[in-house]
């Protein structure tokens, strides 16, 4: 249509010479429908774009299927590469394990040690004292400290697909699968 619209354009300044005043207020007419039809155009593809964009941010979970979520062979993997080097068992930080073995007992409906809630709620992550950690959100949960994993002493966010996995896993029960 645009495209269409612009050989229309060339086609009236070559038909005719540009001098003419009505031809000018022609022109000048047509520049402004075109801009018209290209801001329109423009709306619709940012709608488009905002319109997926949060369709993807709302539900992150929704990237997994809950059921297939493993605590051992996706949620365990994150604390190992991430999270043992403090909450190890000789010297736990938080008095929190993560290695394996003692990581599933240590967060599944037990009471967290610095606020009312616990770390891990089957089936509701926003009351799971270790989704807040991991969002940085602790002291919204009124919790204490920093968000989880700290490097070098500071937070410094998983990535989101790693959140979404522990996300999940708690959603659809925090099984010991
Ligand atoms: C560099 C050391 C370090 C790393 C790495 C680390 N933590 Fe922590 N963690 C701490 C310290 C220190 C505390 C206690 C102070 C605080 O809450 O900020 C803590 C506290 C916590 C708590 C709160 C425990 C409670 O009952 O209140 C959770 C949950 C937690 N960490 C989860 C994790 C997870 C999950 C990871 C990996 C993704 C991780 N941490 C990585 C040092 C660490």
């Amino acid at each position: 249509m645009i495209a269409g619209s612009k050989d229309l354009a060339q086609f009236f300044s070559e038909l005719s010479p540009p001098e003419g005043a009505p031809f000018q207020i022609f022109q000048a007419l047509f520049r402004f429908v075109e801009a018209k039809v290209n801001t329109v155009n423009r709306c619709g593809i940012i709608l488009t774009l905002i319109f997926f964009s949060s369709g993807c941010d709302q539900k992150p979970t929704n990237l997994h299927t809950s059921a297939t979520v493993s605590f051992a062979g996706q949620v365990q993997p994150i604390f190992d590469a991430n999270c043992v080097q403090c909450h190890v068992r000789e010297a736990p930080q938080g008095g929190l394990v993560l290695e394996e073995g003692s990581s599933y007992q240590m967060l599944v409906s037990k009471k967290s040690s610095s606020t009312d809630m616990v770390r891990v709620q089957p089936g509701a992550p926003e009351r799971s004292y270790l989704f807040h950690k991991l969002m940085g959100t602790q002291m919204q949960a009124k919790g204490s400290g920093l968000g989880m994993p700290l490097t070098e002493g500071v937070y410094s966010q998983l990535p989101p697909k790693d959140i979404a996995t522990i996300s999940a896993w708690i959603e659809a029960g925090a099984l010991d699968n």
